[in-house]
């Protein structure tokens, strides 16, 4: 059986840099990093700390640093990175925990933000919203709707690597879909905070970093320039999300 090099940059409980260690590993079929950190971690060093829940690309717990790359370790296959060696480090952009654990509270911090729930002055009416498949916000959203937080645009991002104000890719998009959302009721205060000046939207230099990473293939950069061209002309947003539904089921 071929024997593969993982090295991994490693911290202590203090996120305190040990330096980079490496380990050799039996190569299986189809071995993904994550099943390279199991191994690792069950027969050669018990404290290896990484982040994983389903193990299916769906929980997005274990996004890491993979050849330089930010990707979900369960996705992505050791034979097919084709390097004779794999280095594997924490996400950049966001504090280290431990090894390859990192907090996402700074991600999380910019989310909240934008005010991710729907806010909708009809909350409390029995009626039923109905957004028919044909309507711009159906149309518009199912693939920007599959966002896992699992923080990789954030660490691709290279506005996010000097700005610790900036939203972050992952909020704005957040942002976009509920201003799309024809039983929203919150766009104003949510533009007001996409329109800041140290933290908005005009900081993104469309450089794609977020859009080429994204392991669910949100196109980001057009959810960006999007929701700039709507905010120069603002008629155009507000005609969007008014035929985006046929309010009450009767
Ligand atoms: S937009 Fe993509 S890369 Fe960013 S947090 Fe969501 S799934 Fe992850
Ligand atoms: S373990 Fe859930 S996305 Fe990888």
């Amino acid at each position: 059986m071929n024997t593969y090099q993982v090295r991994i940059v490693r911290s202590d409980e203090k996120g305190v840099s040990r330096g980079v260690e490496t380990f050799s590993v039996a190569l299986a079929d189809r071995m993904t990093v994550l099943d390279a950190l199991f191994s690792i971690q069950a027969n050669q060093d018990p404290s290896l700390s990484f982040r994983c829940a389903c193990r299916v690309g769906m929980c997005g717990t274990c996004a890491m640093t993979i050849n330089a790359v930010p990707r979900l370790a369960c996705k992505t296959q050791v034979g097919r990175l084709d390097s004779p060696s794999v280095t594997i480090a924490p996400l950049p952009n966001l504090p280290v925990v431990k090894d390859l654990v990192i907090s996402l509270e700074p991600f999380f911090e910019q989310w909240k933000k934008i005010k991710p729930a729907l806010h909708s002055e009809a909350r409390d009416s029995n009626e039923l919203a109905r957004i028919p498949a044909g309507s711009p916000y159906a149309r518009e959203t199912p693939r920007k709707r599959d966002c896992i937080t699992c923080g990789i645009c954030y660490a691709a991002c290279g506005v996010k690597a000097t700005s610790g104000e900036y939203l972050g890719p992952a909020a704005i998009n957040k942002a976009f879909l509920r201003i799309l959302d024809p039983r929203d009721d919150a766009t104003e205060e949510r533009l007001d905070v996409i329109n800041g000046e140290r933290a908005g939207i005009w900081r993104c230099h469309t450089q794609f970093g977020c859009t080429a990473a994204c392991p669910k293939k949100i196109d980001l950069t057009d959810t960006l320039v999007r929701l700039k061209r709507a905010m120069l002309f603002p008629s155009k947003l507000k005609k969007l999300k008014k035929k985006g539904v046929s309010k009450a089921v009767s």
